[in-house]
């Protein structure tokens, strides 16, 4: 039987995270062997919001070395760049005959950009949408590992798909989110307040490319309190998330130490002593990042090496892409 194909954008803004590798990355690199896999960088998405483009190019790199340094095997999976797959420019052409202005101005993500840019309402960012939905369907992936806050963008990726099978005949299979069973590992940032960002936060986020002594400042600053005061409490949301970071880098013995003191003591009080927690922790999240942080940065820097893997993931990714577009010309009547 077919592989099913599996697909997900990632966009280059900002470095990535803690955050991104145990909520995504992780998964991406289980499903290689299982699925027909594509994964690539969303840089016509990112132009919406008009970066500086030379940075966008490092993003860029920086974010395909990441991912390889991550796992991901380019001999596995087809991972490219967006812009090197003109034929998803095409279907967006067409998908946009499909979607509603109403509807794209009722998006959540267009509402909030709006709200963060309101001098740079352009269409490229109303349509943001249509051209996530052929990302998707000029592979057509039916399965699509994200967060929950690209439901939305699913769902009308689905329906694009829907009415252009409608009006064309059945060409596009629809697409759902996907992610292996149960809910995905959530972390938070270090002073407890929201997620790890890409871009804002720094000081409280854990990236693949930090410094040994700044992932030991970082976390030697974190959030704590004076400790519980009776066994088994509860615990507050930002003792609980550097639990859940502990039990992501440190041994099962190492977590077992930790939650043994933050409940048992011979006197009745709690033993637990953040400082030396946060100590070890530190030591086993550099020895987590580091191998990844090294092996990202001789990618980066090995300019052959990352023009081949961006190039072998564009050919693949576009040996797919043209199959689907052959078929959608045939369908819309567009093939004299
Ligand atoms: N919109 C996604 C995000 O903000 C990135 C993205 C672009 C994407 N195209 C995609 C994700 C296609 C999944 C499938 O993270």
């Amino acid at each position: 039987m077919e592989k099913e194909v599996v697909l997900s954008g990632i966009r280059p803004t900002g470095f990535l995270h803690l955050g991104n590798y145990f909520g995504a990355m992780r998964n991406y690199v289980r499903m290689q062997d299982e699925f027909n896999c594509y994964f690539f960088v969303a840089n016509w998405h990112s132009l919406t919001t008009h970066p500086d483009t030379k940075e966008l190019k490092n993003s860029v790199h920086r974010v395909i070395a990441e991912n390889v340094a991550c796992g991901l095997d380019p001999d596995k999976v087809a991972l490219y760049v967006q812009s090197d797959v003109p034929e998803i420019a095409e279907l967006y052409l067409y998908l946009n005959m499909m979607a509603y202005k109403g509807e794209l101005e009722k998006t959540v993500t267009f509402k909030e950009k709006v709200r963060l840019q309101p001098d740079n309402v352009n269409a490229g960012l109303l349509t943001y949408p249509v051209l996530q939905a052929a990302d998707i369907l000029i592979h057509r992936a039916v399965k699509v590992p994200v967060g929950k806050d690209q439901e939305q963008h699913l769902e009308m990726a689905r329906n694009y798909a829907e009415r252009f099978n409608h009006r064309y005949g059945d060409v596009l299979p629809l697409p759902y989110a996907f992610n292996y069973g149960g809910e995905l590992v959530k972390i938070l940032s270090l002073d407890g307040v929201g997620k790890m960002s890409k871009s804002e936060n720094q000081m409280n986020t854990l990236y693949l490319a930090d410094e040994d002594e700044s992932i030991r400042k970082k976390i030697m600053k974190a959030k704590t309190d004076q400790g519980p005061s009776e066994p088994h409490s509860v615990k507050p949301d930002y003792i609980e998330n550097l639990f859940t970071l502990m039990k992501l880098v440190s041994t099962p013995d190492t977590v077992q130490k930790f939650e043994d003191d933050f409940n048992n003591s011979s006197t009745g009080n709690c033993i637990i002593r953040y400082g030396d927690m946060k100590k070890q922790l530190a030591e086993d999240m550099i020895r987590f990042i580091q191998p990844i942080r090294a092996k990202a940065a001789d990618i980066q820097h090995n300019h052959e090496l990352l023009q081949k893997i961006i190039r072998q993931g564009a050919d693949k990714a576009r040996a797919s892409a043209s199959e689907t577009l052959k078929l959608v010309r045939a369908a819309v009547g567009m093939d004299y």
